[in-house]
Order: structure tokens, then sequence, then C-alpha cells
């Protein structure tokens, strides 16, 4: 690839963050547009209503659980396999591919936690034109059409979903060049033969199987050529090229591609990610939303552009019913979405059209039949998995910037914190801690150190995270580059070589982190006698790799670079998935097994959530992108990915002290709360702009702290149960339209609704509070408000709107300290905030913290109900044993009358009468020092 470095190379690699940081927007032209990506164009030219595509009725099978069906296409004669399954928990895969692909497609490994269990299919009725399968779950039913082909998913006489019913059905199956067929076939194909061989010879344990009747496939595919309706060649199917890369294509034109309707839904969301809003729109006249994980310089907002990261899941939502579709494919996506009309019961309705578009691989689809947000939650959980369990310090504040420049810059940070009395956890290091980019190892003189800064942090009950990146310095004198070039585990070029390109270090190699043997060997790398200096309160962050390559074509790898049997194009977008998943697994496995890791990644796909935390890469330091924080994190809670937060002040360029305070506010809301910065910045630690802006700064990262305890139950409910962490409000009420485009406030759980100040200068925020018959009390002031109802809120610099929802009760430990670990035996204050019909409930759960020990149900998980005046806390899991020395030491009732007494009645029976204090105006009632231990049975009655 890449010629070793030059000095003229060098010197760009110096000023590429200089140059990154004087230009002022993302340079479009450095990436593709529909149009100029070839396979993109191709199917966007292939317009509705002409499917070419029959199903031959004749060939379907069907055993218990899986139904198989042949597609013909009328134009080329090139058969597909249909495969229905319906799935366990109400839904239903479809995967077509060809029905004798040339050699192997790429079928995506690793995803999904385990081969989804099925149930039986059975056929209800059937004739020429088509066949009818019950889906089970009481009137759906999954129609098959023959000619053309299409499926319909009903329910009773309506129309939940239909696939290729705007026939854009396009598979592009792999064919021999024109010029090679021209040949004698039989030499040809003897060639072709061979190289296809060696391919699969080096195949990696990953792959799927099926190399056997290759052969055979490459002989009738030529026939079959012969016969079938000639098919012109179409400009950039062999090769394209962008700027000054070229791509070989090796296997052709292998794109495909397939259309679903959606009838009487006006509501999608999801396929992040994009710095767009929160509900997809309609991209007619425009680019589709691109799904590419690329490094994008100064991303622009409201845009469809392609960025760090992919989940291919889209949701659909309307008053009745929510869906998803999760199109299972890793290589280069786009998704259009346009609307048009349907006629269902006589009547005309809208509806929404989502077509994908993909590279390469098969069609492997999942559609998620629902019926409520919860249940598209759980089963695309059940795909997937959950969001891992994170150490409950992760939840608290991270101090980043790029970079800290020495161990005494460190400690000066961290001495600042106490000096301002601001809480913090962990402390960040960027690429500069390091050797000469060289990640594993330390800068000798900077931080020549490393243990004795680690334990200092240590001692204050304080963390590290140190950054590894997956581009490898080509160096021979480094440890880590003489490994993975010795055992082979570097990507190779298309002519066999070991792949190189320019990154932070220089020239680099990019690890094939696809293989097993490699993410084996960089887990093993973690080890504390592996990574000299590390100790167990250092974790790490995963950059760059989407994979981000300087000098390749839109800032990233070649698609013709090769992971065993498989092309980039295939794989791209599960690079950063397998690069954080490598790494967390080492994190566990440095600890025996026993901690849990915290890994923070900006590439992903679907199934990151179980390895860690994401950000949303380079923002600014701009009022929009402190805007756009809301959304993108929403999108991404929608797909399983609750741990998201976005750099807390904008990473580029200078945030004006209000911007910062505001951008701290509404981070202290958000999942993952990290302050970060681009390198030329100016220094921004919290007590840098005077002492009114630290005190600003100081609450709000305290009310992050009070607040730990429903933040860490709530990461504990994302793990167990795939529910979001941060919700769009739609998701909890899902009937009320009026919160479908809600992006400017959200909720935490069901509870807590927070609506972050964005505006410059702003006297006031409008909240939606939602919910008929509801109540919502301001968690600073008590005031109680009507739910389904517009509020104005005055706010000064000081105010974080934030609301919590009569009817439940939230724990929050209140004597914040420097650290989440210093509170940890602290005691817990409950707020029970009254709903209008008199009750409340909530939860608490508590654990070590930081180990896995919850899995042999080391925790304690208790319900706290208030009924008739009783407040009672019952146990939720009784079979679990953890003791806690952490008690509780007030409760505080939003929305109720004097009582005469409060009364605690305890396990053993006692009683005692509680002092209390009562505030009229706001009807606040504050009970004084219950006492009891947070684990422990009890309840207390208001008389
Ligand atoms: C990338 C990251 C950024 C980091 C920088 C240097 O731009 O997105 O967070 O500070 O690289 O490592």
């Amino acid at each position: 690839m890449a010629a070793p470095i030059d000095r003229m190379g060098l010197l760009l690699v110096i000023l590429l963050p200089v140059l990154f940081s004087i230009s002022h927007a993302v340079d479009r032209s450095n990436f593709k547009t529909c149009d100029k990506s070839a396979f993109c164009k191709r199917q966007r030219d292939v317009k509705p209503g002409q499917s070419p595509y029959r199903a031959l009725l004749e060939t379907l099978e069907l055993s218990n659980t899986r139904l198989t069906l042949q597609l013909i296409n009328d134009n080329n004669k090139v058969r597909l396999l249909l495969e229905l399954y319906r799935l366990q928990g109400n839904m239903t895969r479809v995967k077509i591919n060809e029905l004798k692909p040339l050699k192997p497609r790429y079928e995506v490994p690793d995803v999904l936690v385990k081969d989804p269990p099925t149930e039986p299919l059975s056929v209800l009725d059937r004739d020429e034109n088509g066949v009818v399968l019950s889906l089970g779950a009481d009137s759906q039913r999954l129609i098959i059409s023959a000619r053309p082909f299409r499926l319909d998913i009903v329910d009773g006489p309506n129309v939940l979903l239909s696939i290729n019913s705007r026939g854009l059905l396009v598979f592009e199956q792999l064919r021999l060049r024109k010029d090679t067929i021209s040949h004698k076939i039989t030499s040809t194909v003897g060639s072709m033969w061979d190289k296809i061989k060696n391919v699969f010879s080096s195949k990696s344990e990953t792959d799927s199987e099926g190399g056997e009747d290759v052969e055979q496939n490459v002989a009738e595919k030529g026939e079959e050529e012969e016969e079938a309706k000639e098919e012109e060649d179409q400009p950039g199917m062999w090769e394209e090229t962008f700027k000054s890369h070229s791509d070989g294509k090796p296997n052709g034109p292998t794109s495909i591609s397939l259309d679903f309707s959606f009838p009487g839904v006006e509501h999608v969301y999801g396929i992040p990610e994009h710095a767009d809003t929160l509900k997809l729109k309609s991209t007619e006249g425009g680019d589709p939303y691109r799904l590419y994980n690329l490094d994008v310089f100064q991303y622009e907002l409201n845009n469809p552009m392609a960025l760090y990261g992919a989940v291919p899941v889209l949701l659909s939502h309307t008053a009745e019913r929510t869906m998803g579709i999760f199109w299972l494919n890793a290589a280069e996506t786009w998704v259009d979405i346009g609307s048009s009309a349907s006629v269902q019961g006589g009547s005309e309705k809208s509806q929404t059209d989502v077509r994908w578009i993909s590279e390469s691989g098969i069609i492997d689809v999942f559609v998620m039949l629902g019926p409520r947000p919860t249940d598209v939650f759980s089963q695309y959980a059940s795909l997937t998995g959950t969001q891992s369990f994170p150490p409950l310090a992760a939840l608290a504040y991270h101090q980043c910037r790029w970079n800290y420049n020495d161990q005494e810059d460190v400690k000066a940070v961290d001495d600042g914190f106490d000096e301002h009395d601001i809480p913090y956890d962990f402390i960040w290091l960027d690429i500069e801690h390091t050797d000469g980019k060289r990640y594993f190892t330390w800068d000798p003189l900077k931080f020549s150190q490393p243990r004795e800064m680690l334990q200092n942090l240590m001692d204050k009950k304080r963390k590290m995270v140190t950054i590894v990146d997956p581009h490898i310095k080509v160096d021979s004198g480094y440890k880590i580059h003489k490994e993975i070039s010795s055992k082979g585990f570097y990507i190779k070029n298309k002519d066999g070589g070991d792949y190189e390109g320019w990154c932070w270090p220089g020239n680099a190699g990019y690890p094939d982190f696809t293989k097993p043997e490699m993410r084996a060997w960089w887990a093993s790398m973690f080890a504390y006698d592996q990574y000299e200096g590390s100790m167990e309160n250092l974790y790490t962050w995963n950059d760059m790799n989407e994979p981000s390559v300087f000098n390749g074509p839109e800032v990233t790898m070649h698609k013709d670079a090769v992971h065993g049997a498989w092309e980039h194009r295939d794989v791209h977008n599960l690079y950063g998935f397998y690069v954080q998943m490598a790494t967390a697994q080492g994190l566990i496995q440095r600890s025996g097994g026993v901690e849990r890791p915290f890994v923070l990644t900006r590439a992903f796909f679907a199934g990151s959530q179980r390895y860690g935390a994401v950000w949303t890469g380079d923002n600014a330091a701009e009022w929009g992108h402190l805007k756009m924080s809301i959304p993108m994190c929403l999108s991404l809670g929608l797909v399983g990915i609750s741990f998201c937060g976005a750099d807390v002040g904008g990473f580029f360029k200078t945030p004006s002290p209000e911007l910062l305070v505001r951008w701290y506010q509404a981070g202290a809301y958000q999942p993952f709360f990290r302050a970060h910065a681009h390198l030329d910045t100016p220094r921004r630690e919290p007590w840098l702009f005077g002492p009114e802006n630290t005190a600003l700064i100081r609450e709000a990262v305290r009310q992050r702290y009070t607040l730990l305890p429903y933040w860490y139950q709530l990461f504990y409910h994302a793990h167990r149960t795939g529910q979001p962490v941060m919700r769009p409000l739609w998701v909890e009420y899902p009937e009320n339209a009026a919160t479908f485009a809600i992006e400017d406030e959200f909720l935490l759980g069901k509870d807590l609704l927070v609506h972050p100040v964005t505006d410059e200068g702003s006297r006031g925020v409008t909240a939606y509070l939602p919910g008929d018959g509801e109540v919502w009390y301001d968690v600073h002031t008590y005031k109680k408000h009507q739910g389904n109802q517009n509020l104005y809120i005055p706010v000064t610099m000081n105010s974080i709107p934030v609301f919590q929802r009569g009817g439940s009760v939230i724990s929050r430990k209140e004597r914040v300290r420097r650290s989440s670990l210093c509170m940890q035996d602290d005691p817990y204050t409950l707020y029970v905030a009254v709903s209008a019909q008199g009750t409340a409930e909530g939860e608490l759960y508590i654990d070590d913290g930081h180990t896995f020990n919850y899995e042999k149900q080391q925790f304690i998980h208790r319900r706290l109900t208030f009924a008739e005046g009783t407040l009672s806390s019952s146990n939720l899991s009784p079979d679990s044993q953890f003791s806690t020395a952490s008690w509780i030491e007030r409760v505080v009732f939003m929305g109720v009358t004097k009582p005469n007494t409060a009364t605690l009645r305890t396990a053993d029976g006692s009683e005692s009468a509680l002092e209390f204090e009562f505030d009229p105006s706001s009807e606040l009632l504050s009970l004084r020092k219950p006492g009891v231990n947070a684990g422990a049975e009890w309840t207390i009655q208001l008389r």
C-alpha cells in the first residue's frame, strides 16, 4: 500500500492535526455521495414497479421451522434461495442468497449472541398465486405472493409490513468477467477456480462453510450466463476510482437491495450514526442515509453522511404499534426513506417506504414485530445482546483532554478537582502519553513512573483511561508490531503483503481483528505483565477504529484489502466492533474474569453494546452540537447502545463559558459524561472560568453524583432487559403523537424527564410534560405540574430543568465526595414523588459496583412501594445475597398532606416514630433518619 513513509509523508502526518484545526467544516469532497459510489448509483437507478423476481412455488420446502423457496430473476434467469423463519419472541427472519453462488458470500458472524431460536411455521393456504403462513401470534400471517415476488406481514385485515412491494429487490449475482467468459469456458473456469481455491485455503475459523460446491457452481455459472439474456456491464462494476484511489473489484458487482413499506407509518427512527434529527427524514431528492464507519473531520449537522459507527436497525412507530427491521450486513450500506400512499380498508393512508442497499454479503433481515416499544427492545436484545453492565465509577464524571502532558500535569489536574471540591472518577490520557504513538507504552520522559501515577490516583479512589488505537506503528523495534507481523495477524493488501496506511504513528499496520486468534492475542496484551505500568485502575479507550487511514479512500481502508477469505469491503463496519470486543476481553482476562471492563469506542456496529461505551466523536464547541448530542444518543439508545455521550464542551474550537456550563449541565444527565478537547484548544478544566462558572460546573457534576444510584439501577435494567437508559418520550408514551418528534428533551428510565438548556442567552425553555392525568415534580423546587402540557420554565445560568414523574421513587446519595468509590457506603435519600392517585413505586439496586459477582446473585434489589400512606421496602430477589453498610438517611415525599405521625416498622417488629418537617406550600414532607439498612425489610406509615 502506502510506500514507507518519506520525509514529506512524515511532515504531513505531523501537520495533519494542525491542518485539521485550521479548516472549519467537513470537506465533503473527501466522502462519497450515492452518485459517487458505483453500487449505490446503480441500485438507485432501478426504479420501483418492475420487479423481475418470481417465486417458484413448486420449489417450496417446509421443515418444521424453516421454509425455503427459490426465486427467479426473469431477466437473467439467476435463481435465489429465500429462507423464512419464525423466531421466538414475535420476529420473522428473511434470508435471501444466491441459490448457487460462484463462491460463498459473506454472512456476518459474531454479532448475533446465538442462533435465534425458531418456532414452527405452518402453511394455512396455498394456490398458484401464493402461500399463506401462520406467524403464530393470533391473527398474524405471512403472505408470499409469487408473481412478482412479494412478502406481506398482516395482522387481521391490516398490513403491517410489505417486502418487495415496490419491486426493489436487486441481487447482483457473482459472475465471471465478460472478457474471461468469451474465452473457452472450461479453461476460464480452471483459472477462476484456482483463484478461488487459493482464497479459501486461507479461510479463517469465523468464516462460513461452503467452499466445496464452488467448482461445480463456477462451471454452471458459465453455462447459465451464456443462456441468460445478455446483461450489460455498467460503469464501476469491475473497478471504481474515487479521487486518487482505485478499487479493483475481483468479485465484480455484488450489491443487494430490498424495499420495505410500512402502511400507516409516518415516524421511523434509528440507523445511527448520523448527526441528524431523531425522527428520520425523507431522503427523496437528497442522499440516502449512509452507514459506513468513517473518520469524518469536523462533521456537519443535519446531514445523512456516514459517521464513525453503524447500526443497521430501524424502528417504525405509530400509536398502535412499534416494529423494527434489523438488516444484518456489515458492508457499506445506504438507506432510502420515502413516503407514499397506500389504500387499506378502503381508505388511503400514508406509508413510509424504506429501502436498504448494501455493497456485498447477503440479505439477512430480522423483522421485529413489537407490538410495543419495550417488545422491540427485548426482541432486538434477544438477537444481539444487551448493554454491558459498567463498573459504577464509569457512570460518574470523566476528565479528558488531548493531552494531559505529563505526570505532573495529571497530578495538578487531580489536585485541582480537590481544591475546587469537584468530584471526578477518571482522568484520561490521549495519544501523546505513549512512546511515539506506540500503544501499550509510555513516553519515557513524560510518563516515566506510570505505576506511581496510577497508585496516587488509586489512593484517592480514582482511575485512569489510556488510549489504545488499532493502528500499529511499523517499527521493527516495537514489540507489538513485531509480534503481529510475525504471527501474520495484519490485514493484507490485495497483493498479499501487509496492508499499511498512515495514521498517528506515521506508517502503520492494521491488525486483523476479524481473526479470533488475533483477538485472543490482543486481549492477552492487557495482562499486567504485558502492558507494563498498567494497574487495575487503568481502563481503555479504542479510537480510530473505523478504521481511520489518513491516506486511504475516504480516510479509511481500501475495500480490496484482504481479511483471510474476505475483502475489507465485506467486513468494514465490523472492524471497530471487533477491536472493542477484543479489548474488553483483555480487561476481563487480566483480572482472572473477576472485574467488569470499561472500554470506550468510537466505531461500532450492532452488538457493540455488549462491550462498553461509545461517544459521538469529534464534535465542535457550538450550540448546535450541544443540541445534536440529544438525538444522537437517543438514536443509539433505541438500537441497544445505551452507554453514549458527547465530548462535553465540544472537541474542536473553544466554547464560551456559557456554552461550557450548559454542556456540563446537559452532560450530567447523559449516560457517558466526559469532558474532552482538541490538542490545540486552550485548557478547560472546570475552574478556569472564574468562581461563578466553577460553581455552576461543580453543581452540575454534583447533581450527577447524587443521582448515581439511579443511573446504576437503570444500567442494571438495560443490561438485564435491553431497555434503553436514555429514552425518547414516545417510548414511554407510545400512544401520544405529541411526543413522536420531540428531541430537545428525554427521559432517563421512565421517571426522570430532562430538558437541558441548549440555546445561547436562554431565559426559558418550554418542556412538554407528558401523561394525561399524571403529575411531574420539579426536582429542584418540588413544585408539582400537571402532565400533558407545554410548560414554560424560566431559566437562569443555574437551571437544569429536570422533573420526577409522580408515581415514582428515586434514590440518591447526597453526601458528594471526591469520587464515586468514596461514596460507596454512604447513606441513601429516597425521593417519593406521589402520583395523582396517591401512589408511588421504585427500586433500589446495590452491589459491589465493579465485579461480575452480581451474576452470582450477590446484590440487593428492592422494590419501594407507596400506597395508602405506607411506604414499604420489599425484596425483589429473595435468593440473592449481599450486604451493604449503606442505610436510609432521609425520605422525602412530594405531593402529600401533612401527617400526624410517621412510624417506622422494621422486620423484627419494632416501631419508632420518625421526626419530620412539612412545607405546606410545596406539599413536601421530609422524614429524618429512618436509619434502616438499605438492604432491610421495613415500612413507614404516615397517619
Ligand atoms: C480522534 C478522537 C479524539 C482524540 C484524537 C487524538 O480525533 O476522536 O477524541 O482526542 O483522535 O487521539
